[in-house]
């Protein structure tokens, strides 16, 4: 019987070190040991949760339950927000399974593990194979940081004639500017302060502009789409003047509350307001192989994957100071 340290979120926020025991593996489950782990936004939000946190995860292959087929002892594996799907639904048959009625994902589902861990068990079906080329700790915030804005940009048949604004340069933007870059678009990112100016231009922007306190965003051309990677929803009405007529809006941002958004130039200008949730595994791999060809690795900071690790990362990107994704490896 399988057993590992887990990291779990707590009623304060404090985090809580603990074991999870996992019966045999059955079925396509596999044992993994947890080498790296990226801190997303969204681990924020189960802090005072009583679960494990984390959903970045890579690890190495230990051992396979008996209908496991594709993935063998040693190999280097990848996880994300969602572990489970039924299989055979509308949705998990046309490849849409991050909406399948039965999916078990991050916050919903097996809260007994995660990835700031030391080992996990998930089924193989859910797990991606890592890219040579892509170290344990570049690979981990693809996971879902990468993923999720890739779909976005992917999924939803981003041109590389577009002009395509990226809000908040955080773990999520700084990796969509790279993929937007890379995918031959002309990429503007709209910031709050001019801090991560040169690093922005540096990751592939040809356009920067900081928003914080104006009364009027100013862009030389409009936006054909916009990502907003912001951690809370931006402010509608400055934003709608940019955005040229048909272009469409990615509300990535987790928030609980409801989405309000200037009515009468959405109608006349023809936007389309596209929400998503990370990516299916189709979308996933083809991003794990689109970022080992053009080389987009996200900018890290490391920490140990213990408690006091934990805090530290949380701390700073709670702070607004991490560079760009925080990542807790195994020491
Ligand atoms: N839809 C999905 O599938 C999905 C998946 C993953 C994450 N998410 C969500 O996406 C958002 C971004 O995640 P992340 O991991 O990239 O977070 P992050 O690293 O904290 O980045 C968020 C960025 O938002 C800006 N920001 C910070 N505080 C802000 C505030 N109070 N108001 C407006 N902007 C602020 C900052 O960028 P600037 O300094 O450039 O302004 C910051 O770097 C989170 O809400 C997360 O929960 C959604
Ligand atoms: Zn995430
Ligand atoms: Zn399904």
């Amino acid at each position: 019987m399988p057993s590992f340290t887990v990291f779990k979120g707590s009623k304060d926020g404090s985090i809580q070190q603990s074991e999870t025991k996992k019966n045999d593996l059955t079925g396509d489950q596999v044992l993994l040991k947890v080498t790296a782990s990226g801190l997303c936004g969204t681990d924020m939000h189960y802090r005072t949760a009583d679960m494990v946190l984390g959903h970045e995860g890579v690890g190495i292959v230990e051992s396979l339950g008996p209908d496991a087929k594709y993935l063998k002892k040693g190999d280097r594996v990848g996880w994300g927000y969602e572990h489970d799907s039924c299989g055979h639904c509308e949705q998990c048959l046309k490849g849409s399974e991050t909406y399948c009625s039965e999916r078990a994902m991050y916050g919903m589902a097996d809260l007994d593990q995660g990835s700031f861990a030391k080992g996990a068990v998930w089924r193989e079906a859910f797990l991606f194979k890592i890219p040579d080329s892509l170290p344990d700790e570049a690979a981990a915030p693809l996971q879902c940081g990468g993923a999720t804005v890739f779909n976005a940009l992917h999924t939803y048949n981003t041109d590389p004639v577009e002009t395509v604004g990226i809000m908040g340069v955080g773990g999520l933007g700084h990796l969509a500017i790279q993929f937007a870059s890379k995918m031959g678009c002309r990429v503007v990112v709209l910031s709050g302060s001019d801090k991560k100016k040169d690093e922005a231009m540096k990751l592939g922007a040809h356009e920067f502009v900081a928003t914080k306190g104006a009364k009027e965003i100013k862009v030389s051309q409009p936006l054909n789409r916009l990502l907003v990677t912001t951690s809370a929803m931006p402010q509608w009405d400055l934003v709608m003047p940019i955005l040229a007529p048909g272009a469409t809006i990615h509300p990535l941002s987790v928030d609980e509350g409801n989405f309000s958004i200037p009515n009468m130039p959405l109608i006349l200008n023809g936007i389309t307001v596209q929400g998503s949730v990370v990516a299916s595994r189709y979308v996933h791999r083809r991003m794990l192989d689109f970022a080992a060809r053009h080389n987009i690795q996200p900018i890290v900071e490391k920490f140990p994957m213990t408690q006091k690790g934990i805090e530290e990362g949380m701390a700073k990107l709670d702070k607004g100071e991490m560079r760009y994704r925080g990542v807790f490896v195994i020491e």
